[in-house]
């Protein structure tokens, strides 16, 4: 094991630490998550210790970002664990605030965007990526990193991010993770834990079927084709529906209709109670 990581809880404390690291020029990374831990998060972890200094995990379950009816109750929370885990990685600081600290009374304020968040998960699930935006925007200014770092997991996330980053001129590098998946392919996922055993091997398939479409595309079937095939096999497999299966520009996430620069398939299948997120690269 490594040194345990620094646990903090107010924006006071944080910044007097963040302050006195970059008052000795070090260069402070971002690993922002929800908890409930796995190899996924703490990939992110390694990966933005070889571009910092020092590596600060935040844990907050954003109340905002849950829909009435979704499972912010159940959302798996094991704090002990979490510092478990990282204290076997380049972690230096957990912050890890209350819902009090991150949304005193009065709260009032939102980032919302355009364009980006509009289809996909935005249409799934309204109003979720304007809530990320903003607990993502306060973590960037209460922790002040130089790096910070989202996985590709959440694909359309990470553009989101990367788009408001942009737009309001915000002073950090955001670099994007590598998916991280379990042997038979399954993208790793704090919801995985929900799945039933029987529902867990079908959950497998849909790396699986989303592999074939790539290969297809990249090949040369004809898009919608390969999207109406791979939601069918899906159906086929055990899923219960198929929220979508969309090929999209890798960066603007609109949809194309060939593949002429980088673009990415992005798909949602749900099983029991579970929605499972995955995407790939397509090559142009
Ligand atoms: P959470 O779901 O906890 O994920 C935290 C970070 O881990 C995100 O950047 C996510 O994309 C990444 N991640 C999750 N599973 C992964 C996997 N299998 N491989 C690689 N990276 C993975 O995403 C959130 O929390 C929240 O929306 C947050 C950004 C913290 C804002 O509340």
């Amino acid at each position: 094991m490594r040194n345990r990581p620094l646990i903090l809880r107010t924006i006071k404390e944080l910044r007097i630490q963040v302050q006195a690291w970059k008052a000795d020029g070090l260069h402070v990374g971002l690993v922002p998550t929800m908890g409930a831990l796995h190899a996924g998060h703490l990939s992110l972890v390694d990966e933005i210790s070889k571009k910092t200094d020092r590596v600060i995990a935040s844990i907050f379950v954003n109340p905002t970002q849950f829909a009435v009816g979704e499972d912010l109750e159940s959302y798996p929370r094991n704090e002990a664990d979490d510092v478990n885990k990282l204290a076997n990685h380049p972690c230096d600081l957990v912050f890890a605030p209350d819902v009090t600290e991150m949304y005193p009374e009065g709260f009032q304020t939102t980032v919302s965007l355009t364009g980006v968040t509009k289809g996909l998960e935005g249409a799934s699930r309204p109003g979720h990526f304007d809530s990320v935006a903003t607990v993502v925007s306060k973590l960037i200014n209460q922790c002040m990193p130089d790096v910070a770092i989202f996985g590709e997991k959440d694909y359309q996330q990470l553009q989101v991010i990367r788009r408001f980053v942009r737009d309001l001129n915000i002073n950090v590098e955001i670099i994007g993770g590598k998916l991280v998946r379990e042997d038979d392919g399954l993208a790793m996922s704090s919801r995985n834990v929900y799945l039933s055993a029987n529902d867990r091997a079908i959950a497998g398939q849909l790396n699986v079927i989303l592999r074939d479409l790539v290969q297809a595309v990249e090949a040369g079937a004809p898009l919608r084709e390969a999207e109406a095939q791979a939601t069918r096999f899906l159906l086929k497999a055990g899923f219960k529906a198929v929220d979508y299966v969309s090929i999209r520009d890798a960066q603007s996430l609109e949809e194309v209709s060939e593949i002429n620069r980088p673009a990415r398939v992005l798909a949602v299948a749900r099983i029991g109670k579970v929605r499972l997120l995955d995407n790939m690269a397509i090559e142009a």
